[in-house]
């Protein structure tokens, strides 16, 4: 028998120890070539967290629980770790100490939010102090439309500014996503009345709709990128990593509208 204390853990750890490990690439590829300290770091956290990736592979479901808080608590600090480097980063960005660098403050600041993200669902499951799922539909959401609205803004300016179509595109997907997030603000200022199943199953039905046409596009850009179809600066890796991230989102979503459906509607389920 598996323990769904270790199955979330490694689910968790084999998706974000990957992303992590992904941002440090593409931090590094953004610092000009005398940012000697900065590259080491950054190369740093990649080789780290590719171990972590392939410690995560290793461990099977069975493994027993004691050992994976352990894992937990390690992959913890290294989260910690790389969220307070990408915000020094950010850092010397906003001060412009970094003139010429490439990397948007607005995807630092995105990429260090993804780093807590990380962080804190460690915490949750070693801790066992999981939300309870009608709050976790609205934070969730509120942290992944947010995602999704930035990823949208870093596709439109990072096309060239002759794919017309596409940076209209992608512009609307923007504007969708600020308009969702509004709205899932909204819903969350309205805690707990808000917290009935017809609005909770709504909010998750709106959002999967749009969250599923952007993951399409996504697919769209990446494959168009791969195959050399398309002008922009987008490295191919950043376009499979953001339709990963639309996929997670997207498998978050089937696992609340699960839950609201009715099986289970015990507040306190262990969703993920
Ligand atoms: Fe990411
Ligand atoms: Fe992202």
């Amino acid at each position: 028998m598996s323990d769904p204390f270790v199955v979330r853990s490694l689910d968790e750890i084999r998706f974000w120890s990957r992303i992590m490990k992904e941002h440090s690439l593409f931090l590094r590829l953004g610092f000009r070539c005398e940012d000697t300290q900065l590259i080491n770091e950054a190369n740093q956290f990649q080789a780290q967290f590719d171990d972590i990736e392939r410690r995560a592979h290793a461990f099977s479901v069975e493994t027993d629980p004691q050992t994976i808080r352990e894992f937990n608590k390690e992959v913890y600090s290294a989260a910690a770790h790389i969220w307070a480097f990408k915000r020094k980063v950010l850092g010397l960005i906003l001060q412009c100490k970094l003139p010429g660098q490439n990397n948007f403050p607005l995807l630092v600041d995105h990429i260090s939010r993804e780093a807590n993200y990380f962080r804190n669902r460690l915490d949750e499951l070693n801790s066992g102090r999981l939300e309870p799922v009608h709050d976790a539909i609205i934070d969730e959401n509120v942290f992944f439309l947010k995602i999704m609205a930035d990823h949208a803004k870093f596709i439109g300016h990072l096309l060239d500014p002759s794919e017309r179509k596409l940076v209209e595109q992608a512009r609307e997907f923007s504007q969708e996503f600020d308009t969702l997030l509004y709205q899932a603000l909204d819903l969350s200022s309205m805690r707990p009345q808000s917290q009935t199943i017809p609005l909770l199953s709504q909010f998750v039905d709106e959002n999967r709709v749009s969250v599923t046409s952007l993951r399409d596009f996504k697919k769209t850009a990446r494959d168009l990128i791969a195959e050399c179809r398309i002008k922009s600066i987008i490295h191919p890796l950043l376009a499979d990593h953001v339709f990963r991230e639309a996929e997670r989102f997207l498998f978050i979503l089937d696992m609340f509208e699960k839950s609201l459906s009715g099986v289970k509607v015990n507040k306190k389920e262990i969703l993920f």
